[in-house]
């Protein structure tokens, strides 16, 4: 009998699937590279702004030195758009960082983490690193049911996930009814808000979850650079929570955790408010463009807030992945969600206006 490493709870721990690489599609399907599109990752189609990448190539005549462990001055940028005290941020290699350190730092083996179906893969693969035991609540209308979540907490429950808006959904929580659920949720458990597409939301929607901070020790607000920032290559996310969180995440994180490209991208970046403006604009116009495409095609989805769409492509439950391979063939590429539960469904991130209209082209000739 061979030897099995590790406990059983990381054994059983199913790969996370990521959007696949442009150059492993073109290997694959004999495609040219340049001719492909990628609406499969949730990126910013415009890349990154030009700010940042100015201030990355200053950065690298210093890159052969540590970065700076502490992040003070990307740090002191974070402070100076939002107004908590440095004692408040970590930063991470990605939000998805953040995320993992949440669970590492209040989840025992056995204790309960609650996240909602449909919700993002991670929070799953998070709990299960750490032994924790999943308690996943059902989703209502593909979005969180928060009254469930509140009456799914036990004694042991540490830690609560919730994504707004939500992946691979799209759906979205009013700020309203998120204070009211934080009011719920006992002292001792941990609730961290993923907001990896927040700046993507209209004025009218947007709600103060920094202010919430100060009013609940238990929040931890997650941010990520991936999205509107456009630096998901260079991997660095951030969270927001009092110092009695925040001191713990930064005790367990790799002392140089965020790489210092990426620091001095993050820096320009989030004083860039015309990119993160056009960016922002951008998805809606082609949100409007997509949406419109998938009315006239009698084509089911759900209402998003994020920089993506999850749409129906059939039926039956091999509808996504064939659907998903007809696209691959042509040069495209999206976001099948069998892992999610989701067979029927494909995840489309939004892109340029002409990489909408090759996609819509494209599915049009898949459902034919
Ligand atoms: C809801 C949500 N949270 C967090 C992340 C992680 O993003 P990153 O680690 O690139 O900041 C993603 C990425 O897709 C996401 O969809």
């Amino acid at each position: 009998m061979s030897i099995q490493f590790g406990p059983d709870y990381v054994r059983a721990i199913a790969p996370y699937q990521g959007g696949k690489p442009i150059s492993e599609v073109a290997r694959e399907f004999g495609l040219d590279e340049a001719k492909i599109i990628k609406l499969a990752s949730n990126e910013n189609p415009l890349g990154m702004p030009e700010s940042a990448k100015q201030a990355m190539v200053a950065a690298v005549a210093e890159a052969g030195r540590y970065p700076d462990g502490n992040g003070f001055e990307l740090k002191a940028a974070i402070t100076a758009k939002y107004g908590v005290p440095a004692e408040w941020i970590t930063l991470g290699n990605g939000s998805n960082d953040i995320l993992e350190l949440a669970a590492h730092a209040f989840v025992q083996p056995g204790q309960s983490v609650i996240y909602a179906q449909y919700s993002f893969a991670i929070y799953a693969l998070a709990t299960q690193a750490v032994g924790g035991r999943s308690i996943v609540v059902d989703a209502k209308n593909y979005g969180h049911d928060l009254e469930a979540m509140a009456a799914a907490i036990t004694e042991d429950t540490r830690l609560i996930f919730i994504a707004n808006p939500n992946n691979p959904t799209g759906s979205f929580i009013p700020g309203q009814q998120i204070e009211a659920f934080l009011k719920r949720v006992p002292e001792s458990v941990v609730v961290v808000l993923d907001e990896a597409y927040t700046e993507f939301l209209p004025k009218e929607m947007q709600y103060d979850s920094i202010a919430w901070v100060s009013r609940y020790p238990n929040l931890l607000v997650s941010r990520s650079m991936s999205k509107v920032y456009g630096l998901a290559g260079l991997r660095i996310g951030y969270g927001i929570a009092q110092a009695g969180i925040t001191d713990l995440l930064n005790r367990i994180r790799q002392p140089f955790n965020v790489n210092s490209l990426a620091q001095a991208a993050a820096i320009a970046a989030l004083q860039d408010d015309a990119f993160v403006q056009r960016s922002a604009k951008l998805n809606a116009d082609g949100y409007r463009q997509l949406t419109a495409a998938f009315d006239s095609m009698g084509i089911e989805y759900v209402p998003s807030l994020g920089n993506f769409v999850l749409i129906k492509v059939g039926e039956d439950l091999g509808a996504g992945a064939r659907i998903n391979l007809a696209l691959l063939k042509q040069g495209v590429i999206v976001r099948p969600v069998g892992n999610y539960g989701l067979p029927q469904w494909l995840r489309i991130s939004i892109g340029l206006p002409q990489e909408n209209e090759t996609f819509i082209a494209a599915l049009k000739k898949a459902l034919a």
